[in-house]
């Protein structure tokens, strides 16, 4: 069980937006953040499942996942770790062109061994029910890049074991056995996870590790003589914040770049929705 260096991360929340995104979207209960609105408030989001690769902001916000490929659609639930059925998840996963991968219908994957992402995938739950995990190994993103997860439950994720696992068409590897994350990014980059629902898993719920870039951690050091401010947010039960440093903390953001930000009251109705979501396809996902 590696300890990661890493225990935060931070793919959304960075302070860069593409312009043409929609700012906070408001519905009859809820306001949706900006990477929601961005395809949540699309009634034909089902049709245009690949325009969520647009919806990213900050770190993880290049993350294409198989943006550019064809749509692969899961219809089997079964796994096998070194030679995967046609229509299984690892199957699509493996592969080594552009995939987004979506499900026929809801179902629960156990994974007999860790499943080894390839590059450029989408896996995309909207509009069914997801679960992988259920006591067996989850999902492992290693030396690849340009892996979006989307609105998978991950539950219940177990060690894998010492043996074979295929991690393309051409590639058999020996494996020494998964920690039990999961999601555990190792030495990858443009990785976005979102709206997933996580829990009791054997290790961490997602570890990064090994030089995964494009991913954020808080520092120690001297921060006293650091500049640090807060705007707009809310202290509760006794929590404060210390400021420090002097003179402007203003970054140097393009005009592009900016974006409002909505006041620290607002975070529960914007964190309101978060993991996994239920929505119906041929209606906008708002609730
Ligand atoms: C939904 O999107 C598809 C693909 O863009 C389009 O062909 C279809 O007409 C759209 N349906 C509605 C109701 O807008």
């Amino acid at each position: 069980m590696e300890k990661p260096f890493l225990s935060f991360l931070l793919l959304l929340f960075s302070p860069t937006l593409i312009s043409s995104l929609p700012y906070y979207y408001p519905t009859t209960k809820n306001i949706l953040n900006p990477i929601d609105s961005c395809w949540r408030a699309d009634p034909n989001w089902s049709n245009h499942r690949q325009n969520l690769a647009n919806c990213a902001v900050g770190f993880g916000a290049s993350a294409m996942g198989g943006k550019y490929g064809p749509i692969y659609i899961v219809t089997d639930s079964s796994d096998d770790p070194i030679n995967p059925k046609p229509g299984t998840l690892r199957y699509a996963a493996i592969q080594d062109n552009p995939l987004w991968i979506i499900f026929s219908r809801s179902m629960s994957i156990r994974l007999r061994n860790e499943l080894i992402m390839n590059s450029y995938k989408t896996i995309d739950g909207r509009g069914a029910s997801v679960s992988i995990g259920g006591g067996g190994p989850c999902i492992t993103i290693q030396n690849v890049n340009h892996i979006i997860v989307h609105g998978i439950v991950l539950h219940g994720c177990a060690r894998g074991s010492s043996g074979n696992v295929r991690s393309s068409p051409e590639h058999v590897g020996h494996r020494i056995g998964s920690h039990g994350d999961g999601v555990n990014i190792w030495h990858s980059t443009d990785v976005w996870i979102d709206h997933c629902s996580m829990s009791e898993c054997y290790d961490g719920l997602v570890d990064v590790t090994h030089g995964s870039t494009r991913v954020t951690k808080r520092v120690e050091g001297n921060w006293k003589n650091w500049k640090w401010r807060s705007t707009k947010d809310v202290f509760l039960n006794g929590a404060y914040f210390v400021p420090s440093g002097w003179g402007s903390c203003s970054p140097g953001y393009s005009a592009q770049q900016q974006f409002y930000v909505a006041p620290g009251t607002m975070v529960p109705s914007l964190t309101s929705n978060a993991g996994v979501l239920n929505c119906l396809t041929g209606k906008a996902c708002v609730y």
